[in-house]
């Protein structure tokens, strides 16, 4: 059941307790307290996070607007200390006129014409992956999928340079994932910089560590820069970027955006990956479906990125995961002087927050929002069923979307066809608990047996 908006003025919310608002809740469980405040007040609902004003807005036209006015009458919200260690002062942290500088430096590097040349080695992983399968065997789904996400990451990042230095890089970016993670569901992201818990040392010690690791590939990648061999990875990709002065990204530049595109992108489709698994699973029709139209297209051999456009069911099961389970749960920004939403004044300082969790499972857009069905997303039911606008937004929306949705789409499109061609990774058709941290993890472990298709 879902409210409709309220008229301006007349905003009902959840009561509020002293000094902590409405803390309690949200951190008790932040998915279903999204949804009954859509639920119980409507599309336009106050609430507090101790002493900050928020506003929960769940119509699609109201995200796609904040949305866009961020950067201009909204500002994005400061991320924290654990986000500045790791991140430094890479785009996603980055605002104002230093972001636009770097978003405009970094985005070539991931462009569709680009994530063509890292789909050998996403087709590569995937299948070294699957050739050490057995049938019968017991995986762990979301350690599996995290791991080769990583390989992945680690690989398209530093290409051939890396191959000495993959271990300790994704033994550190892991700490400092975990870190990141924690903080960010902890109270600890609200504690100044100096005070200095076991997590945030932790989390120090693994910097360090990916500081040492990064700087040596930078300088691997000037020498051979220097010595003209050409590189198809990122990071010779961002070593050759220049802005609108011709300016290059500095040293520490290099550094903070190859971090980024790492954290941004490998637990982002490692998760998706393990839902869209976990939904297959139960779902035998659609799975059906996925090996017909791999075996139709593929016959067998290994996929390439001209295949991604062949390969529609496979990009529907891949976009309705996404759906269901959006890693980023959850995106706010914060009102500045001469802020409007639908038309009506928002008093500056006010967070307004979205949630692609609470959208996508919102049965005005999405009849039986809990059931898979790929099917939601063939050309024919779009066509007769019309999905607002923003009613989807996963990889978020505006100037500051997401610049690497096409080579998350890509990745996760392949690494289904080269795995599902070979196995169903059955682990039943009960769903995992979800995990709201960072990213919209498994709570529980996803084990599967696997099952080998005839060949
Ligand atoms: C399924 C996978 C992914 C999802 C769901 C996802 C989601 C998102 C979302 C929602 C945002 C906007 C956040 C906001 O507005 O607060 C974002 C930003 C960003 N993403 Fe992704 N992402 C994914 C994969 C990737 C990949 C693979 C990369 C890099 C190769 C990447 C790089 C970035 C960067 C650099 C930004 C910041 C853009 C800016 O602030 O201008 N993402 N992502």
């Amino acid at each position: 059941m879902t409210a409709t908006l309220t008229p301006p003025g007349s905003e009902r919310g959840p009561r509020r307790w002293p000094l902590v608002g409405n803390l309690p809740a949200f951190a008790r469980d932040p998915l279903a307290f999204f949804e009954s405040l859509r639920d119980e007040y409507g599309d336009w609902v106050p609430w507090a996070l101790g002493p900050q004003r928020n506003v929960l807005v769940s119509l699609p036209e109201h995200a796609g607007e904040l949305l866009g006015a961020v950067e201009s009458t909204f500002k994005p919200t400061e991320l924290g200390w654990a986000f500045r260690q790791l991140l430094g002062n890479g785009v996603v942290v980055a605002t104002g006129d230093d972001w636009r500088r770097k978003r405009a430096l970094v985005q070539p590097s991931v462009r569709p014409r680009q994530v063509r040349a890292y789909a050998g080695t996403m087709v590569e992983c995937a299948d070294a992956l699957v050739s050490g399968w057995s049938d019968g065997a017991r995986i762990d789904v979301h350690r599996e999928m995290a791991g080769l996400t990583q390989r992945i990451a680690v690989r398209t990042l530093f290409g051939s340079d890396a191959a000495g230095r993959e271990a300790p890089i994704s033994a550190a970016m892991a700490t400092a994932q975990r870190e990141l993670g924690a903080e960010f569901r902890g109270v600890t992201m609200f504690l100044p910089p100096w005070v200095q818990t076991p997590g945030r040392r932790r989390m120090r010690a693994a910097v360090d560590v990916l500081d040492r690791e990064i700087e040596h590939v930078i300088r691997e990648h000037e020498a051979a820069s220097a010595a003209g061999q050409e590189r198809d990875d990122l990071l010779s990709r961002l070593l050759s970027a220049r802005d609108e002065d011709g300016g290059p990204l500095s040293r520490t530049e290099l550094r903070d955006e190859s971090i980024t595109l790492y954290i941004g992108g490998h637990e982002t489709t490692s998760t998706t990956l393990t839902w869209a698994w976990q939904l297959l699973s139960g779902a035998r029709e659609a799975r059906e479906r996925l090996t017909e139209e791999l075996d139709r297209v593929l016959g067998g051999r290994l996929p390439t990125y001209e295949d991604y456009a062949r390969l529609p069911w496979t990009q529907q099961v891949v976009k309705e995961a996404l759906r269901i389970y959006p890693p980023i749960w959850l995106i706010s920004a914060v009102a500045g002087e001469g802020a409007t939403l639908g038309g009506r004044p928002v008093p500056a300082g006010l967070s307004v927050w979205i949630s692609p969790w609470s959208m996508h499972r919102d049965e005005r857009w999405f009849p039986e929002p809990e059931a898979f069905r790929p099917e939601r997303w063939s050309a024919d039911a779009t066509a007769a069923h019309q999905i607002p606008e923003h009613a989807w937004f996963p990889f978020g929306g505006g100037p500051r979307a997401c610049l690497g949705a096409r080579f998350a789409l890509v990745e996760a499109a392949l690494v289904l066809a080269v795995v599902a061609q070979r196995f169903h990774l059955d682990s039943g058709p009960t769903l995992a608990r979800v995990l709201p941290g960072l990213t919209l993890q498994p709570r529980d472990p996803v084990l599967a047996t696997l099952r080998a298709h005839r060949s």
